[in-house]
């Protein structure tokens, strides 16, 4: 049984300024073991180690979209059950943040320094979604995931042969994704209308641009 605490507006800004902190400065901890496990490091050259992290760089900021968007979303769901959906997929998406931090670390990289604008952005398009009901607050994330989805699927394919820890990782991230946006549609999401999904992905091909980079 959990017991219902009253928070003050202050109480819930510094709940999810301190929330924001530990996302952005990679302090997420994971719950599940990271799915590379024991797999052997192989020995990259200088070119593929830098598209590798590169790679990394842009699904870890994406993790780091991803928390705020549900984060936003979860504070103004209207349903509680919509926000403990929100909240448990924000739970794995901690997961999928701290295994690519993990991966980003032994390639010898860091995440992206544009981080904390990505988490202010996505904060508010969560909120502007979760402000117009349910239903689109659930088909943003039928969106989202299927977007992340999309861009893992073409990274499996673009990462160096050898780096076998890294497509480990984003094969877990890609079943859990798929499993979100399921989810949501059997909640009842609904269908977003046409500009929406196209200034989402123009969104991300710039996220991912500047995250590749640095
Ligand atoms: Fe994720
Ligand atoms: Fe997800």
């Amino acid at each position: 049984m959990t017991a219902t605490r009253h928070f003050s507006p202050l109480d819930r800004i510094l709940i999810e300024a301190q929330h924001a902190l530990g996302t952005t400065l990679g302090q997420a901890r994971a719950e599940r073991p990271n799915p590379a496990g024991e797999l052997p490091r192989a020995a990259l050259d200088p070119a593929e180690r830098r598209h590798a992290a590169g790679l990394m760089r842009i699904n870890h900021t994406g993790e780091v979209c991803a928390q705020a968007l549900y984060v936003g979303q979860a504070a103004v769901a209207r349903d509680a059950a919509t926000r403990a959906q929100l909240e448990h997929a924000a739970q794995e998406e901690t997961d999928h943040l701290a295994w690519c931090a993990d991966r980003l670390r032994e390639l010898d990289s860091r995440p992206s320094l544009f981080n904390p604008l990505f988490y202010a952005g996505s904060y508010a398009i969560g909120l502007a979604a979760g402000l117009r009901g349910d239903g689109w607050n659930l088909g943003f994330v039928v969106e989202t995931e299927r977007q992340v989805e999309a861009h893992l699927e073409e990274h499996l394919a673009t990462l160096p042969p050898g780096d076998e820890r890294s497509r480990a990782i984003l094969r877990t991230m890609k079943s859990d994704e798929a499993r979100h946006a399921d989810e949501a549609l059997a909640a009842g999401a609904r269908v977003l209308p046409s500009p929406i999904p196209r200034l989402m992905a123009l969104t991300s091909r710039v996220m991912k641009a500047v995250a590749y980079r640095g």
